[in-house]
């Protein structure tokens, strides 16, 4: 998806300014009408208070804002990157301010005043002056219909970095945790479908190798890849949710896009106790995937060559609430 196209001059307002970035806003938010028509909102790195001129905010930084980092607890510090747990009930307007930035970059409908019911997982990046907003996701505290992330947002500076992985790989974290395999709200925008697709692909192969081998180091082994004593890999597909953290469908989706499964019977493939992989299609998409990760042209050319950021699962201090 092309940014050039989402951001027409339509939105307003048309640009955001957060710490040193000036960024085009690709939908409209409802921000109060006065803040609308300025050719640049300037918003404060920290609390997300929006303002009408760099000075105002210059003022409001050096005699108003306390913050220096999301009003939450610090649940997650690995090298420069943290995750911080803010609960919309104890921290409304920072909460509302979030989700007003999140809408200008979402074209569905989001929430902006209703905060309480939800919690938001900020990842910010530390610096010498305090933490930068890097991206979020929200998460309802109850949810009857196991959604574990309701909206996820990198902020566009920061997007093809690895932090909308990083985020959703949190998600599934908190619900391996909990013990409860989850899903992203639908619908989807077309950057979260591409994003968790290539997510959940990942996440299905990774396992699966796994599975083979005991452990992900010998992933892109040679030696799985030209064995060929092994035709078929048999699993649940419940095993597979509970320790992926990703619900049934979605995996069931996922095995089914990349044609990995031996179809044997007409039975919807959540309801099979057993599931069996083919060893020589799992060998050529860890092949594919190979090729795309070395960027040996084709579908591997254009990406990115930044380092990406990986999550550490024991720097994450957190328990589920029981
Ligand atoms: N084009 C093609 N593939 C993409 C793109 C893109 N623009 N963005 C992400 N992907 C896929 C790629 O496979 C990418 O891996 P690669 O870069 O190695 O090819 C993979 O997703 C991971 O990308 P990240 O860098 O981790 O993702 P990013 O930090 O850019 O964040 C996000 C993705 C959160 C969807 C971002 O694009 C965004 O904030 N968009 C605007 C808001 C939005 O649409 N949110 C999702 C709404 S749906 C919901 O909230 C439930
Ligand atoms: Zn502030």
């Amino acid at each position: 998806v092309g940014v050039a196209e989402l951001s027409s001059g339509l939105a307003l307002p048309p640009a955001v300014q957060i710490g040193q970035h000036r960024i085009s806003c690709w939908y409209s938010a409802p921000y109060p009408s006065e803040y609308l028509h300025l050719a640049v909102l300037h918003l404060c790195p920290f609390c997300l208070h929006y303002t009408k001129s760099a000075n105002v905010l210059a003022r409001h930084l050096l005699k108003t804002c306390q913050l220096r980092h999301p009003p939450g607890n610090e649940i997650y510090r690995r090298t420069d990157l943290s995750v911080f747990e803010v609960d919309g009930s104890s921290a409304k307007v920072y909460c509302r301010n979030l989700c007003l930035l999140a809408k200008l970059f979402l074209d569905h409908k989001t929430l902006y005043f209703d905060v309480e019911p939800f919690l938001f997982y900020v990842l910010c990046q530390r610096r010498q002056d305090g933490w930068y907003l890097l991206g979020y996701f929200s998460k309802e505290k109850r949810s009857a219909q196991r959604y574990n992330l309701s909206c996820i947002m990198t902020l566009p500076c920061y997007q093809r970095r690895g932090y909308g992985r990083f985020l959703i790989d949190f998600s599934y974290l908190l619900s391996r945790r909990e013990l409860l395999p989850g899903t992203p709200e639908r619908p989807l925008s077309d950057l979260g479908r591409l994003t968790y697709q290539a997510y959940w692909t990942d996440a299905v192969l990774d396992w699966l190798s796994a599975k083979v081998f005991g452990s992900t180091d010998k992933l892109e082994s040679a030696s799985f890849i030209s064995c060929t004593d092994l035709s078929s890999i048999e699993f649940s597909i419940s095993e597979m949710a509970y320790s992926t953290g990703i619900e049934a469908d979605d995996l069931a989706g996922t095995l089914q896009r990349l044609e990995l499964l031996q179809l044997s019977s007409a039975q919807p493939l959540q309801q099979r106790q057993q599931l069996q992989v083919d060893a020589s299609k799992l060998r050529r998409r860890l092949l594919d995937r190979r090729r795309v990760r070395q960027g040996s042209g084709g579908a591997g050319a254009g990406r990115r060559t930044v380092e990406l950021a990986k999550l550490d699962e024991e720097a994450l201090r957190w328990a589920p609430v029981v």
